[in-house]
């Protein structure tokens, strides 16, 4: 028995040296997946795919695929399928590897790793835009607004121009509606309708921002936002003060929002101008 083992386990190291890239057992080879390609499907988007590998036994073998993407934004997952769909900025670029993964009995075997990336796209140094911050409000006609500032990048020559575009899942639109500063640069936009919908504050908001100049190739820039992070609490409405006698009565109603009013608490700040005397109450519920 234990000579059976020791020409059993010196076969195994023979091998492994004319093949080190294809591991196998029980005669079941695992290759890499080939044709593995990233491509930029949308703003912050990229379609990742592959093949199996033409010289992969199907047969009674369960076949799936490891995905890691390193980065930006580090990532693994496995997949059946021979693609995948990643939301990221990529203005540092992007990159993944693939391996496949084969169930066989109770052995879990990989491939070796094939890996893919994208490069940042072209733009010379500090010319993107610094400190963007985006919020969204709640309109009347319950449709988002959004509204982004941003800081003109360190190395942008004064006659930068900066266009901003938000993705909200498959609609793309560009601003039509910029503030400028006094080098006549774009610094904030406003959307005063957007596609985003009120109702799914869970999903992500892309702002893509990138420019020309005379001068120098302009680095985009993007950045992921959750629409419940930047949303923006709009104010009471139809806020009324009274005195009746001596007592100061004050109304107020919920804001513009899907949310309803129990999910509400307000800060009320009462100045008094004769006595300078400064009241603040605070996360008041609103009265029926
Ligand atoms: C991989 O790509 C090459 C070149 O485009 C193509 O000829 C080949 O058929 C592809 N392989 C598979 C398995 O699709
Ligand atoms: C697949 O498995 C079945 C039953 O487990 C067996 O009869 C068949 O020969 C296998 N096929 C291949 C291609 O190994
Ligand atoms: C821009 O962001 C940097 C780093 O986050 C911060 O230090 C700086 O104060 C910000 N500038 C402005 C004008 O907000
Ligand atoms: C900016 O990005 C948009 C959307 O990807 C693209 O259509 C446009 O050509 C870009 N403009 C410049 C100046 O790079
Ligand atoms: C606020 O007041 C106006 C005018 O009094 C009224 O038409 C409107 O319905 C009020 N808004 C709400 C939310 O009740």
């Amino acid at each position: 028995m234990a000579s059976m083992m020791r020409v059993f386990l010196i076969l195994l190291w023979t091998t492994n040296v004319v093949q080190p890239n294809v591991p196998h057992a029980a005669g079941v080879q695992v290759f890499p997946p080939v044709n593995f390609t990233l491509t930029v499907s949308a703003l912050a988007q990229v379609l990742l795919r592959w093949k199996p590998n033409p010289s992969q036994e199907q047969k009674n073998h369960t076949i799936r695929y490891d995905v890691k993407i390193l980065s930006p934004v580090p990532e693994e997952y496995d997949t059946k399928k021979t693609h995948s769909i990643r939301t990221a900025a990529l203005h540092n670029g992007f990159s993944a590897r693939v391996r496949t993964l084969l169930l066989h009995n109770d052995l879990q075997m990989r491939s070796d790793w094939v890996k893919e990336k994208l490069p940042p796209p072209p733009g010379a140094p500090e010319t993107s835009v610094t400190n963007l911050s985006c919020v969204t409000r709640i309109t009347i006609s319950s449709t988002v607004s959004l509204h982004c500032t941003w800081l003109p990048g360190q190395g942008a020559p004064e006659d930068t121009k900066y266009f901003l575009f938000y993705r909200y899942e498959t609609y793309t639109e560009e601003c039509q509606d910029y503030i400028k500063d006094k080098w006549n640069r774009n610094i904030e936009c406003r959307f005063s309708v957007t596609h985003i919908d009120p109702e799914e504050v869970d999903s992500l908001i892309v702002i893509h921002i990138n420019g020309s100049s005379k001068y120098a190739a302009i680095k985009p820039f993007q950045q992921l936002f959750n629409q419940n992070a930047i949303e923006k609490v709009n104010v009471p409405r139809n806020v009324t003060v009274f005195l009746e006698q001596n007592d100061l009565l004050a109304t107020w109603e919920k804001p513009i929002s899907p949310l309803p009013k129990e999910c509400f608490e307000y800060e009320f700040y009462l100045f008094n101008l004769k006595s300078d005397i400064e009241n603040i109450l605070k996360r008041l519920q609103i009265a029926n």
